[in-house]
């Protein structure tokens, strides 16, 4: 697997006041994988984030991003041009009054010729499924709506690599599912590596890998399966696993003899079913 992102012994503090809030993190981000970063709140996980694409510089050890030291100021544009970051707020990311017009502000800056940029937006606007909107005007849609747009203005510009720090935390279920389903075409039909930076487990359950911080270190890092039956350790630090799988606990406490480890609603209807038919 190709190494896109290089955290090597990455200390970083927000001030000579303060207390380092990562200390010598060293951690790989890989080509075309769907990247799941959890930790409590203060973990170092937006901190984290920003050092991918240079909005912040350690203050010890190296951040490479698609081997770019980030260090390297005059490699600022070039790294902007293979990772993009989309934020909490949808509001704040906003930059035009019609929705085609917003997913081209960044293809635009690039310096892409207008014919080429028609068809980036239009592509973009499809993969996240926000297309029969362009016309409309973005602050008019929903938080999850003005989310995909955000996304399709990274898609437009082709970057390798997008970075979302807690883009669902203000959003309804609806929007959260629909932006999370974007991310997963994103991966799957464009090749593009996603780090998604959550404070919600059942995002984590479809992910290629789950990196779990605490205080700023990296505490677990695997495939989620691997990572939420350690139920314990992830309670430890603070966090939770998915909800089929605290359901499947539960019932297991009361007597129910439910089998597996079931992330999804799906796999616990099958773990549930297995039950019932053994009843007869
Ligand atoms: N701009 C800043 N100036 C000073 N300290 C900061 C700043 N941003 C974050 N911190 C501190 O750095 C630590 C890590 O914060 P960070 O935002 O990276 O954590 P996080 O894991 O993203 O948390 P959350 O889940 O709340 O978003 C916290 O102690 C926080 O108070
Ligand atoms: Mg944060």
């Amino acid at each position: 697997m190709n190494k896109i992102i290089e955290f090597k012994d990455v200390s970083f503090r927000y001030s000579e006041e303060e207390d380092y809030v990562l200390k010598n993190l060293s951690l790989d981000f890989y080509e075309g994988q769907f990247t799941c970063v959890l930790g409590h709140n203060g973990s170092g996980k937006s901190t984290m984030a920003k050092l991918i694409n240079a909005l912040l510089i350690p203050n010890d050890g190296k951040v490479y991003t698609f081997g770019y030291d980030t260090a390297d100021e005059n490699l600022e544009i070039d790294i902007r041009r293979k990772v993009g970051m989309v934020f909490q707020n949808p509001d704040n990311q906003i930059v035009a009054t019609i929705v085609e017009d917003d997913v081209a502000f960044g293809p635009e800056n690039l310096g892409i010729p207008r014919e080429e940029i028609r068809k980036r937006v239009d592509e973009a606007l499809k993969i996240v499924n926000m297309y029969e909107y362009r016309r409309h005007e973005p602050h008019r849609l929903s938080g999850g709506q003005k989310q995909r747009i955000a996304i399709a203005g990274i898609i437009a510009m082709q970057t390798n690599c997008i970075v979302l720090d807690e883009p669902t935390a203000m959003l309804d279920p609806v929007g959260r599912r629909e932006v999370m389903e974007a991310l997963h075409r994103l991966k799957n039909e464009l090749g593009i590596s996603v780090i998604l930076v959550t404070h919600f487990m059942d995002e984590a359950v479809n992910a290629d890998r789950v990196v779990v911080m605490n205080e700023g270190k990296v505490c677990m890092d695997g495939t989620p399966r691997e990572v939420f039956v350690k139920a314990e350790l992830l309670k430890s630090i603070g966090l939770t696993v998915p909800k089929p799988l605290e359901l499947a606990e539960k019932l297991k406490k009361a007597g129910v003899e439910i089998g597996g480890t079931p992330l999804t609603p799906t796999e616990f209807a099958e773990e549930f079913k297995k039950i019932t038919e053994n009843r007869g």
